[in-house]
């Protein structure tokens, strides 16, 4: 992993901070490490076609995924929300080169939480329940999703599944 490029990005992260007036969120968590990434997408026509204006993040995370969700948030722009469904993890962080076997479950929570913002628009158009949160941090989170009433519809929750269990007895 390039460590300069992880630290300019932490430097001056892009796109943090929550996006009001978007169009859809997503939030993934890792039962693993206990991080989250949630993503906001807002749409614009271009040429008749809808693409993304802008994306935002916020990471409740380590660095890697910080630096990930920032680099994301810039790649995904004037895409179709067809383009971004098409970018993979490893694209999403491939600026900072392959990412060590501990850390790349940190660019798949990226990406899980840009497929869930890219299909929670699909679905606001037949808004489904939200699903219930599981894992430790649940509780908090779970209340900041409350508290943005006027997105209810548009928020899809998913869960990485957790690791198969490694005690044995
Ligand atoms: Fe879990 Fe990076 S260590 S997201």
């Amino acid at each position: 992993m390039d460590e300069q490029t992880l630290q300019a990005a932490l430097a001056n992260p892009q796109n943090l901070g929550e996006m009001p007036d978007a169009d859809s969120v997503g939030t993934v968590g890792s039962p693993d490490c206990g991080d989250m990434v949630r993503m906001w997408i807002k749409y614009r026509d271009k040429d008749g076609q809808r693409v993304i204006d802008k994306a935002s993040f916020q990471s409740f995370g380590c660095q890697t995924a910080i630096a990930v969700a920032s680099m994301a948030t810039e790649m995904i722009r004037g895409k179709t929300r067809e383009e971004a469904l098409q970018m993979s993890a490893e694209e999403l962080s491939r600026p900072l080169g392959p990412l060590p076997p501990m850390k790349i479950h940190c660019g798949q929570m990226v990406e899980g939480a840009l497929r869930a913002a890219l299909d929670a628009e699909k679905a606001a158009a037949t808004p489904t329940p939200v699903a219930p949160m599981i894992g430790t941090a649940a509780p908090t989170l779970a209340d900041s999703l409350n508290a943005a009433g006027k997105m209810a519809g548009k928020i899809k929750i998913v869960m990485q599944p957790p690791a198969p269990a490694t005690e044995s007895l």
